[in-house]
């Protein structure tokens, strides 16, 4: 079967950010019929209904990434109970202009890590929301509220814990099957 593409959208935007290192470890431990395409979304600029008319070359390219991935992997801290203004920021770019929402049709999966104890589930609920609304579909179990202890992670995705690393690479297996049961019901382009 041909590869599918995963687009990765990393909620952080801090250089030695947790979420990033989960990023890396589950697209390490992903099925082999799943790459990773790591989106930037740092250089945006804040969105205003103005640019709607004349799209930033930034937020172009955001869009095209997300478009020529076949679904879409959201890894986010919580911030204030919430995602951080960052990513909110890109999927408002990804979402518009109004009738062009490249979120749409997309299946997508949501996980995050955090140093506090619910591991990220205000912050993921609420983005489940907002891509409800963005038309993305979304595997709705099982759920990833990691908790992140010093050296759980290394910086280039060795997960350190056993139990942690076999529940992501499930986690990431049924990532695989719910893309392909999406893709079944719904083929592509329509
Ligand atoms: C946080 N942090 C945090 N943690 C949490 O579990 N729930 C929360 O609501 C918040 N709120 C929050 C707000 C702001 C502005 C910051 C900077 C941090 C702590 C957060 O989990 C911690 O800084 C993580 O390390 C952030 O993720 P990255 O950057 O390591 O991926």
């Amino acid at each position: 079967m041909k590869p599918m593409k995963i687009a990765v959208l990393v909620g952080s935007l801090r250089k030695d950010s947790f979420n990033r290192c989960l990023a890396r470890a589950v697209a390490k431990l992903a099925p082999p019929e799943l790459t990773f395409d790591f989106v930037r979304i740092d250089d945006l600029p804040l969105y205003s209904q103005d640019m709607d008319a004349a799209y930033p070359p930034a937020c172009r390219r955001l869009k095209s990434d997300v478009e020529s991935a076949q679904a879409l992997l959201f890894v986010t801290p919580e911030y204030n109970r919430s995602i951080p203004g960052g990513l909110k920021n890109a999927i408002d770019w990804a979402s518009r202009p109004y009738g062009q929402n490249s979120f749409a049709r997309k299946p997508a999966a949501v996980i995050g890590t955090s140093p506090g104890a619910i591991g990220t589930a205000i912050a993921q609920q609420q983005l489940k929301s907002v891509l409800s609304f963005c038309n993305a579909p979304q595997m709705n179990a099982p759920e990833a509220y990691i908790q992140f202890k010093p050296g759980l992670i290394t910086d280039d995705g060795q997960v350190t814990d056993e139990l942690t690393e076999d529940f992501l690479r499930g986690y990431m297996a049924d990532f695989h099957a719910f893309i392909t049961r999406v893709y079944t019901v719904l083929p592509r382009g329509r």
